[in-house]
C-alpha cells in the first residue's frame, strides 16, 4: 500500500525527504539507488548542505543515456558528480554506462550487479507519462534492466537541458521495473502540476502497463511525496 504525504511547501518537502533518508541510515540501509532530473536537484543541495554521511554507503543509479560521452554535461553520471558526488561522496557509485560498445550486454551486467547487491532504498522521480526511470508505458512489469528507445513526448520534456531536441539521445539504459521493485523501500517524489494525471493513476487507477509507476501499487514500503492536493 501507498504511504503518500502531500507537503504543499516545498522546501518543507524537500527536508522531509532529506528526513527519509537519514532514517535509512539510521536503520542501517547503505545500498541506495538515486534518480537524475530537475526533481533531484532540491534535494541533493539539501543533501549537500546538511552532514548527511554517505561515506560508508553504494548507490546505484536508474539509468544513463546511450551515445552521449559521459564527459557531457547532461550526461546522467556528469549530473550525479556535479550535484552529489562532488560533495557527498559515496563509498562507491554505479551508473550504466553509457558508452558501452556493446549497450545490451552493459544492461545485462548492471541487472546483475543489481542482483548481487540488493537496493535497500530507491529514490525515484515520475515523468508526466508515469515512466519510471525510463521504463516507458507498455513495458511490462517483470523486464529488468535494459535498452530503451525513448518516446518522443520523454525526448521533448528532456529537450530543455539541450540546445535543441535533436542533441537529446534517442536511447538510454534503465533499471527494469522489477529491479526497481525488488528495492526494500522506494521513496517517489512528485512535484509540479505536471506530475498530476501520472501521480492521479497511480493514487487512484489499476496496476497497467500503460502507466509504469501503477507497477509499484502493492509494494510493501512505498512513500509518494508530493506536494500536490489529490
Ligand atoms: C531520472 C529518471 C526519470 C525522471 C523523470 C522525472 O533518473 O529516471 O524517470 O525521474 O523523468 O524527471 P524530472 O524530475 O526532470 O521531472
Amino acid at each position: 500500500s501507498i504511504k503518500l504525504e502531500i507537503i504543499k511547501n516545498e522546501d518543507e518537502l524537500y527536508t522531509r525527504a532529506l528526513e527519509i533518508f537519514q532514517n535509512e541510515l539510521a536503520k542501517g540501509s547503505n545500498t541506495f539507488g538515486l534518480a537524475t532530473g530537475g526533481t533531484m536537484v532540491p534535494l541533493y543541495e539539501k543533501m549537500a548542505a546538511s552532514d548527511i554521511d554517505f561515506s560508508k554507503c553504494n548507490s546505484f543509479n536508474l539509468d544513463e543515456y546511450v551515445g552521449l560521452p559521459a564527459s557531457h554535461p547532461e550526461s546522467y553520471v556528469s549530473f550525479m558528480k556535479t550535484n552529489l558526488f562532488s560533495k557527498k561522496p559515496f563509498a562507491h557509485s554505479e551508473l550504466p554506462n553509457g558508452e558501452a560498445a556493446d549497450p545490451v550486454a552493459e544492461a545485462a551486467q548492471y541487472e546483475e550487479k543489481l542482483r548481487n547487491a540488493q537496493l535497500d532504498f530507491q529514490l525515484l522521480g515520475i515523468g508526466e507519462n508515469g515512466h519510471i526511470g525510463f521504463n516507458e508505458p507498455g513495458t511490462p512489469f517483470d523486464a529488468p534492466t535494459h535498452v530503451v528507445e525513448l518516446t518522443q513526448s520523454t525526448r521533448e520534456a528532456n529537450a530543455r537541458f539541450f540546445n535543441s531536441i535533436d542533441e537529446v539521445p534517442t536511447k538510454a539504459i534503465t533499471m527494469g521495473i522489477s529491479s526497481i521493485a525488488r528495492a526494500k523501500t522506494v521513496l517517489l517524489i512528485a512535484v509540479g502540476e505536471k506530475k498530476r494525471d501520472a501521480l492521479h493513476a497511480l493514487i487512484n487507477g489499476e496496476a497497467t502497463v500503460e502507466v509504469p509507476v501503477t507497477a509499484l501499487k502493492d509494494h510493501q514500503d512505498f512513500i509518494v511525496l508530493t506536494d500536490l492536493d489529490l
